[in-house]
């Protein structure tokens, strides 16, 4: 399974450029398959997730290869509206397939999605808001059947703002004759990347990124290319690794308007941060002072995705920083592992207090997710001594290339198989 190798204790340096975004690509993936025709992808981060993409197209009978850094999708082969249960438990996201299939083939059949370690993660909003638009769902043994029903374009409201939700319902009401208007929408980036997406395929979408999305009803479709957005999460990781560890990194084709709760919280804890529209360039001298209390929100508020890397990069900071989970229920695994290393963390339900230590040294630890994971290799790169990071399938389900792209800023990282 193979851990990370992780000497801690040395500045970072250089500049690098940040992958596409895996949370933006997986619903885009989704979406391809609303054109019976070609969707050309660039910035298509190589990513488990992303394979696990793939095979889902594949089974539903699409064409999907990479023609190199480009993810080429020709979706006119596709022949199947089912979804076997190996493949949807592989990941969460392949729940956003269920409005795609439903929108091209007028039914769909799936199982509920794969497990997830944050906790309970149901998919209620989902099929609320397909329901809204008059999709029939019987839900048995595990397993979604969908049919059209009256689906038509309608006015829904999320009684969250969910991302996940926002997205199927959008996928969903461009199979929809008539106009959607989806209130309450969620106004992440992503959203804003997959309507760009679905407009450049021909469909009438607008409102992305403010909480009202409309769609005009069913649009003729065409071939197209998409360039993915920057992944605003592998950034947050890298910026929260150089605030650590010290020195100066420049990350390149990051939208920093993306990152503002991030580069806020990095720059009241000591860094000084620079940017420009498409580079972010941050100094830390690895001294870095505790901030005002860290409250995950929905976007444009502090992710919640970002939550344990600026956690990681905190734990020898002077003071005590509060962060508070708002989003997810059991999102604070990676405590007791950074904890091993030295940190001074207590959590009492949604709350967890970091006060600073003088150092952390390096441990055995384990990934517990994708960013607990991210959050152990930023701890280790401010501890003194040697890390071993197991589990490591966690971060690689989001990070092409976390080894290459910290080794080129001068870490001291391998991978051992
Ligand atoms: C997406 C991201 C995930 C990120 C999260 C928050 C993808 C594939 N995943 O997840 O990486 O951490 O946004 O930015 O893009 N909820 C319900 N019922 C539902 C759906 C959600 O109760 O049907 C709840 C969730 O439990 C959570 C909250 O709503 O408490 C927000 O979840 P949501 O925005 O849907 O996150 P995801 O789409 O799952």
């Amino acid at each position: 399974m193979g851990e990370f190798i992780i000497e801690g204790g040395r500045p970072l340096r250089g500049s690098l450029q940040v992958q596409g975004a895996k949370n933006s690509v997986l619903p885009i993936l989704a979406a391809t398959i609303l054109h019976s025709g070609v969707s050309v992808l660039h910035h298509c981060p190589r990513l488990r997730d992303v394979d696990a993409s793939i095979r889902i197209l594949r089974q539903l009978g699409c064409r999907a290869d990479w023609e190199g850094d480009d993810l080429v999708v020709d979706a006119s082969t596709m022949v199947c509206s089912q979804i076997p249960d190996h493949l949807m438990r592989e990941m969460r996201s392949s729940v956003i397939f269920l409005g795609a299939i439903l929108s091209r083939c007028g039914e769909a059949e799936l199982s509920l999605p794969g497990g997830c370690e944050l906790g309970p993660r149901p998919i209620d909003l989902h099929l609320a808001a397909l329901r809204q638009l008059g999709a029939e769902i019987d839900e048995g043994g595990g397993r979604l059947h969908c049919r059209a029903g009256d689906m038509c374009g309608r006015e829904i409201t999320l009684s969250i703002p969910s991302v996940g939700a926002t997205e199927n319902a959008l996928l969903t009401a461009c199979g929809c004759e008539g106009v959607t208007t989806i209130f309450n929408a969620a106004r992440e980036p992503e959203i804003d990347d997959l309507q760009r997406f679905l407009r450049a395929m021909g469909h009438q979408v607008q409102g992305a990124g403010t909480s009202v999305v409309t769609v005009a009803g069913r649009s003729p479709t065409h071939d197209l290319e998409h360039t993915v957005m920057p992944d605003r999460i592998v950034a947050a990781t890298y910026l929260a690794a150089v605030a650590a560890a010290g020195g100066e990194v420049e990350l390149k084709g990051v939208d920093y308007r993306h990152l503002s709760t991030v580069i806020a919280a990095l720059h009241e804890a000591g860094c000084r941060i620079h940017s420009t529209g498409s580079a972010v360039l941050l100094r830390s001298t690895g001294e870095l002072k505790g901030v005002r209390p860290i409250r995950t929100a929905p976007y444009p508020g502090f992710p919640t995705d970002a939550q344990a890397v600026l956690m990681a990069s905190l734990l020898k900071s002077k003071g005590t920083t509060v962060f508070v989970e708002n989003i997810f229920e059991n999102r604070y695994r990676h405590v007791d592992e950074l904890c091993r290393m030295g940190a001074d963390i207590r959590v009492e339900g949604r709350v967890a207090v970091v006060c600073g230590v003088e150092r952390l040294r390096g441990a055995a630890v384990e990934a517990t997710d994708l960013r607990g994971g991210a959050a152990m290799v930023v701890a280790a790169l401010s501890a003194e001594g040697r890390s071993r990071i197991g589990s490591i399938h966690h971060v690689q389900r989001g990070y092409e290339n976390i080894v290459g792209d910290l080794s080129a800023l001068g870490a001291c990282i391998s991978l051992e198989a």
